[in-house]
């Protein structure tokens, strides 16, 4: 059997991976349009950061696979085509700031159409609008020149999570797999499935049909958001009323029917997939008629908004309502630790805040570089809620610095803020960066990851998300 997948990204590199190492007698080939993306995979520096991988990738590569641009060879031969390409959001035409943009999803399936002699199974792996297989099947048959060939679509949403993907794919609390209700539609499940029951048990291999999954993935990152987006909605409450949001996440979370995880208040949520998922659910629900259901969900990404809104403001109004050429360490600005990843991740959103009020900040993170950094805070921001606004922000570089070195960043602050859980946060010598900043030294921790009762010891006056604030921080007018 060839397996090949379209799109070496996130999600095509590391669950090839993981498909090559479990199924060795199965040769599968990663395509990609990016020639520099591909480079990496076959190198020793891969393009993504992710626990795991690189042992997994160096097993297998060279064995049974593959990094490739040749898109068309390598499809035209293979029986199953992954596509695993980028689903964005839309930001011009209609549904701009909400919609799913399905170009490349369109370009991917017009390319195997054209270059395809035999009949295939194509798998629809990245999040998609419910109903996308019809379209997509539209696409393939309307544009393939060989009237035997046939395909069969199924969905296969991927519910890994960056930074623990590898573990997420070796052992999954499920794979989902969506399917035509028909003969060759059973028939293409049961051959998708056959390869995932090289490792997984067959009762967490789940199928539905084609709508279903679809719409699970959609569903499965709106509930995960709307998680977050309810406890950061309590520590605003928390803070405003002296309860303590870690003790209520406990206390709540002991409850069987809510469950302990993804209790944590932070800064806001990131990454690629939440807010995009969710914007393109609520689209999904208007274009159906659903305005209810889509101001409900809509609601979880102003939550979001607010939170980072918030802390920013929190910041500014602690240091004496001033921030104006103050420098500030960020500790952190990937969208969550064990990841190099940047898309949307609230530190672009609290730098900016920061900086428009006139703070230098001088960023640090163990992952990211210093050219991504630069790229997210001087690219403009696109407000969803306000899809025609846009303004260039390369001013923000002026205010920006980014260094290898947390001491550095710490030395001659006003502040260090801690936007991304980094495990090596914990435990830095606070004592020696607290006799370096300039006083009173603050530490604002927007993760709840540090010892604030030893930081308060050391002198800093810290701002714990949802805990009961310092005496300093309280707004006396
Ligand atoms: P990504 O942007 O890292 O990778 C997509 C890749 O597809 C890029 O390298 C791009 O060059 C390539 N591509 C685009 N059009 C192409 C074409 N016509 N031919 C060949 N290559 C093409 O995106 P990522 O993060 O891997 O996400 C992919 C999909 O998976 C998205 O729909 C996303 O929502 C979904 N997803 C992402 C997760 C994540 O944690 N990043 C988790 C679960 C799903």
């Amino acid at each position: 059997m060839k397996i090949a997948c379209i799109g070496a990204g996130y999600v095509g590199g590391p669950t090839m991976a993981m498909v090559a190492l479990k199924c060795p007698e199965i040769q599968v080939v990663v395509v990609d349009i990016n020639e520099e993306r591909i480079k990496a995979w076959n190198s020793d520096k891969l393009p993504i950061y992710e626990p795991g991988l690189f042992e997994v990738v160096k097993e297998c590569r060279g064995r049974n696979l593959f990094f490739s641009t040749d898109t068309k060879k390598h499809v035209g031969e293979a029986d199953i085509v992954f596509v695993s390409v980028n689903t964005p959001t839309k930001t011009h035409g209609i549904g701009a700031g909400k919609a799913a943009d399905l170009t490349y999803w369109e370009g991917a399936a017009r390319l195997i159409a054209s270059v395809s002699t035999s009949s295939k199974i194509v798998v629809e792996k990245s999040t998609v609008p419910v109903k996308t297989a019809e379209a997509i099947g539209k696409v393939l048959k309307r544009n393939c020149q060989d009237p035997n060939v046939q395909f069969e679509i199924l969905s296969n949403p991927e519910f890994l999570a960056e930074g623990t993907a590898m573990e997420d794919l070796r052992n999954p609390d499920r794979v989902l797999v969506g399917g035509a209700d028909t003969e060759s539609g059973r028939k293409a499940i049961e051959t998708l499935v056959s390869v995932y029951a090289h490792w997984i048990p067959r009762e967490r291999i789940l199928t539905a049909n084609l709508w279903s999954a679809e719409l699970a993935k959609l569903t499965a990152n709106a509930f995960l958001a709307q998680r977050i987006s309810s406890i950061n909605a309590i520590s605003a409450l928390c803070e405003a009323t002296g309860a303590d949001v870690s003790q209520v996440g406990h206390a709540i979370g002991t409850d069987s029917r809510i469950g302990p995880k993804f209790l944590n208040a932070s800064v806001g949520f990131g990454g690629s997939c939440f807010q995009k998922d969710i914007l393109n659910l609520c689209y999904v629900c208007e274009s159906v008629g659903l305005k209810e259901v889509a101001e409900y969900w809509y609601q979880v990404v102003s939550m979001n908004d607010y939170q980072k809104q918030r802390f920013v403001e929190r910041v500014i109004s602690a240091m004496f309502n001033t921030v104006s050429q103050k420098k500030i360490a960020i500790y952190g600005f990937a969208f969550k630790k064990d990841t190099g990843d940047t898309r949307e991740t609230p530190a672009i959103d609290v730098c900016k805040g920061l900086i428009r009020d006139g703070a230098k900040v001088c960023v640090y993170d163990p992952e990211v570089t210093p050219e991504q950094i630069f790229r997210d805070l001087s690219a403009p921001k696109f407000e969803w809620d306000r899809p025609n606004y846009s303004r260039s922000q390369s001013h923000m570089l002026e205010n920006v610095q980014v260094v290898s070195d947390p001491a550095a960043a710490a030395e001659g602050s006003h502040a260090i803020c801690i936007l991304t859980e980094w495990d090596e946060f914990k435990t830095y010598d606070y004592q020696a960066m607290y006799d370096k900043m300039t006083k009173p030294a603050f530490i604002f921790d927007g993760r709840n990851i540090l010892d604030h009762a030893q930081l308060r010891e050391i002198g800093f006056i810290v701002y714990a998300l949802g805990k009961p604030l310092d005496p300093f921080l309280v707004k006396g007018y």
